[in-house]
């Protein structure tokens, strides 16, 4: 039967005690970790947030607490109270930071009993990620994962502390508010007092936070939820955490160095590493061509090559057909691979299908020659030619890829490295590698939608030289926006803004979003931009991304403490779920039940 906590006052947490504290009389509080019986003698692990200690009890100490802890289970929760001792010679447990020291119990008082935890919360066992979910209130007593939230704290601390220390005030954004472009889907919230109209929870508060620009606060940050109805994956939830900041009268290395200097203190603090500064720019030209992905992982080798030149004018149809069209064939080496068997060759093949190649030309230099089913089609010449680009020796394995469109020939190989890195299991010359990506293009063409769409969002600003191209090729125009890319994560995106608001009408205009419908959408923005917008730009960091990297953690659902499964459910409240008709009606909303 559980006791009463009146009169109870606990002097330390169990995870404190030190050899410093024998002697001392102290009352702990916490759950059952583990029970050991000994016949005329428990031993009790018992935990709280800052660790486990060892409890004895005995019948020196006390024969009622020794009787009483004969009915104790797994995750029982208890207040003991006892005497600190050094453990008996040959007992220590270096392993245990009070390892040295046992509490000898004088009373047990028993606050709440446990049903039989459905799955075992001392180890780390492989338990269904859906039992967890359920579960999350028991999942998150696992010291592992109470360790990810602390991690997660402090860091949210020292960027406080660092962003207020650089001057920016940290302002609250509404989140009932309109859409806010970050090309996901709206999650909406239905008015009850307009009936028919919504509310848009933020994808980011960017339109507050440039307002607040216009306002002259000069420099703003929030951590702040931000909420997407987007296809969900190992690095992504419908509600995440941003680190957002804007700065007025600032340029992009501004916001490098600012960045810079939160990441190098972040790291230094939590991790004990120093990180290099600055960090190196990559253009997103450059990290395509190199590595085939906007994200590169520069902490591996097998870059990409480009034989484009070599193979103008090869016999091989594939190749010189894709360059006709203005395409490009792009190749990878992979050292000591020419091993490879054909299964395994064709499994590459899917891969670079899966991210839209027509195929996968495959070459194994071997003592013998080169093996490949288009080996008779190359001369000489294209064969000294590849060699030489791909840097081939005997025993390795090219791999080419060839395309009429640039991207789908570079994301194809690049997604195929990263693949390769994997099934290799290669090392990373570093642990952690920071790139910036910088110089993208403001703007691509959707065939789909037949119009053009912005890369970033519609309020990045176009490089000042590129603004004359804007009607006439507005695919060649480059955007002031860049990445934070950490190992081949995106873990933050921003840009310089469009300040003027003819600027931002005509890019409006691009898009294809007519007069009347910017008013609607953005009317207040342009209207702000029309009383003395400065110019000014930002970033926003996703958080969630960062304690992931930072602290190992194999899914994003470990660094968040109620996360949503991949259909963007919480199996523990259950929500979403259906509500009163009552409440419907209220809203003036009907159901159409799909069939
Ligand atoms: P962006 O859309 O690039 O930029 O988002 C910034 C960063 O947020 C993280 N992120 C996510 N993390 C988890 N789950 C998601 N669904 C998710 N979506 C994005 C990424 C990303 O780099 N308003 C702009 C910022 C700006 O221009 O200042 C914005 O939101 O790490
Ligand atoms: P096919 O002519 O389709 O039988 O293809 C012959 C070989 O070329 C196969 O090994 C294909 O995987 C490969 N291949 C086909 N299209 C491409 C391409 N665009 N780039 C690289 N290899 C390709």
């Amino acid at each position: 039967m559980p006791e009463s906590f009146v009169n109870l006052k606990r002097t330390h947490y169990c995870g404190q005690l030190r050899a410093e504290h024998s002697a001392q009389p102290v009352t702990v509080m916490g759950w059952v970790h583990r029970r050991r019986d000994h016949g005329g003698l428990i031993f009790i692990d018992l935990r709280d947030r800052e660790g486990l200690l060892q409890i004895a009890f005995s019948p020196e100490a006390s024969t009622a607490a020794l009787e009483k802890a004969h009915s104790l289970r797994s995750e029982f929760v208890i207040a003991v109270k006892g005497v600190v001792k050094p453990r008996p010679e040959g007992t220590v447990n270096p392993d245990m930071p009070t390892g040295e020291i046992e509490v000898h119990a004088q009373e047990l008082i028993v606050l709440n009993e446990s049903k039989t935890p459905p799955f075992d919360i001392t180890e780390r066992k492989d338990v269904a990620e859906n039992v967890r979910l359920k579960y999350r209130f028991l999942d998150l007593r696992r010291p592992s994962l109470l360790n990810i939230f602390m991690t997660r704290h402090r860091m949210c601390h020292i960027i406080r502390n660092y962003l207020s220390t650089n001057h920016f005030l940290e302002v609250e954004t509404p989140f009932l508010t309109k859409s806010t472009p970050e090309g996901a889907r709206d999650y909406l919230v239905p008015s009850r007092i307009e009936p028919g109209s919504f509310y848009a929870l933020p994808q980011s508060p960017q339109l507050f936070k440039q307002i607040l620009m216009v306002s002259g606060f000069d420099r703003y940050f929030q951590i702040v939820k931000c909420f997407r109805d987007e296809d969900l994956r190992a690095d992504r939830q419908p509600e995440f955490t941003q680190v957002d900041m804007e700065l007025s009268f600032i340029q992009e290395e501004d916001i490098f160095e600012i960045l810079e200097g939160m990441m190098k203190i972040l790291f230094r603090e939590i991790l004990g590493i120093e990180v290099a500064t600055p960090f190196p720019q990559l253009s997103y030209q450059e990290s395509m061509d190199r590595f085939g992905v906007d994200n590169p992982d520069t902490r591996f080798g097998l870059e990409l090559k480009d034989l484009t030149q070599i193979l103008r004018n090869s016999q091989f149809k594939v190749f010189a057909s894709a360059i006709e069209k203005g395409g490009v064939v792009k190749g990878i080496t992979v050292k000591d691979a020419a091993r490879f068997s054909r299964a395994e060759l064709d499994e590459l093949v899917e891969v670079t299908k899966v991210y839209g190649a027509q195929g996968l030309v495959w070459i194994r230099i071997t003592a013998e020659g080169w093996q490949s089913p288009v080996a008779k089609f190359l001369d000489e010449k294209e064969k000294e030619g590849i060699a030489a680009s791909l840097d081939a020796a005997a025993g390795d394995l090219l791999l080419l890829v060839a395309d009429q469109s640039f991207k789908v020939a570079c994301t194809a190989l690049g997604n195929l490295r990263l693949h390769l890195i994997k099934k290799l299991k290669l090392e990373p010359s570093d642990r952690f590698k920071f790139t910036w990506v910088t110089k993208f293009p403001l703007l691509e063409y959707s065939p789909e939608e037949k119009r053009w769409a912005a890369v970033h969002h519609p309020f990045t600003s176009p490089a000042e030289d590129d603004i004359p191209l804007l009607e006439s090729r507005p695919g060649d125009v480059r955007a002031r926006a860049y990445d934070l890319v950490l190992n081949g994560s995106e873990i933050g995106g921003g840009s310089i803004r469009i300040h003027r608001q003819e600027v931002q009408s005509q890019m409006f205009n691009i898009l294809g979003i007519r007069e009347e419908d910017a008013s609607i959408k953005f009317g207040f923005l342009l209207d702000a931009l029309r009383f003395g917008a400065p110019p000014h730009g930002g970033i926003a960091v996703g958080l969630d991304r960062l304690v992931m990297l930072m602290t190992g953690a194999d899914s994003i659902r470990d660094v968040i403490a109620f996360p949503k499964t991949q259909r963007a459910s919480c199996v523990m409240s259950g929500a979403p779920s259906p509500v009163d008709p009552q409440q419907l009606s209220e809203l003036h909303i009907k159901i159409i039940v799909p069939k």
